[in-house]
């Protein structure tokens, strides 16, 4: 059960990355993309990946100093739990056209890939230039699928995430702990 009260910290056993070292590593990431689409001629469109991207979204966008345009985009793949489906869904499209565009694509975590790759062939088969992903973190040990980029799009990647379920800066457990400014390992007695 998700604490009803209380502080939501003490449901969290070990502090993965502090506020400060997650700024850090968004700055550097905002700075990485800065220089590589520095000469397009198109101003790229950031996609966030609705709900768990939007506080990296936003700290992210405010370090790139670029002219870009910024949209979301929900997918579903959780019921609810820890487990993924394995088949998301497209719940919530994007509002700007992204045909003819260099899209980049905000994650908050790269996990079976699935919900990233799906994302990809959509924006694929809306005419998008490049596809590029850039998630915060990347938990490589449960991928299912080979990350296939679209044009000449990279993949940015923050922080290896080791196997285990984690919460905050955006990412939850049954939408909750969103809010937390770090990110950590929940309890398993939390969702167990
Ligand atoms: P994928 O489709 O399996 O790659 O899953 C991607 C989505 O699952 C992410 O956008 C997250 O919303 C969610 N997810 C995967 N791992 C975690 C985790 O450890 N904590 C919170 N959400 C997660
Ligand atoms: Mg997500």
């Amino acid at each position: 059960m998700v604490s009803g009260g209380g502080c939501i910290d003490d449901d969290i056993v070990t502090v993965l990355w502090t506020a400060e070292q997650l700024s850090d590593k968004v700055a550097e990431m905002a700075s990485q993309i800065t220089q590589d689409f520095d000469d397009s001629s198109d101003s790229p469109v950031i996609v966030g990946v609705a709900t768990g991207a939007f506080m990296f979204m936003a700290d992210l966008v405010r370090k790139v100093k670029l002219p870009v345009t910024v949209d979301f985009v929900r997918a579903e793949s959780y019921a609810s739990g820890t487990v993924s489906s394995g088949s998301p869904k497209i719940s919530c499209d994007v509002k700007l056209d992204v045909s003819g565009k260099h899209v980049i694509l905000v994650e908050d975590i790269v996990d079976t890939g699935n919900t990233v790759a799906r994302l990809v062939s959509y924006l694929e088969g809306k005419g998008s230039t490049s596809v590029s992903v850039c998630t915060l973190l990347d938990k490589p040990a449960r991928r299912e699928v080979n990350l296939k980029l679209l044009g000449d799009g990279k993949f940015y990647s923050g922080f290896q995430c080791p196997d285990s379920f984690v919460v905050g800066y955006g990412l939850d457990f049954n939408e909750q702990y969103r809010n937390l400014p770090y990110i950590g390992v929940l309890k398993p007695e939390i969702y167990k």
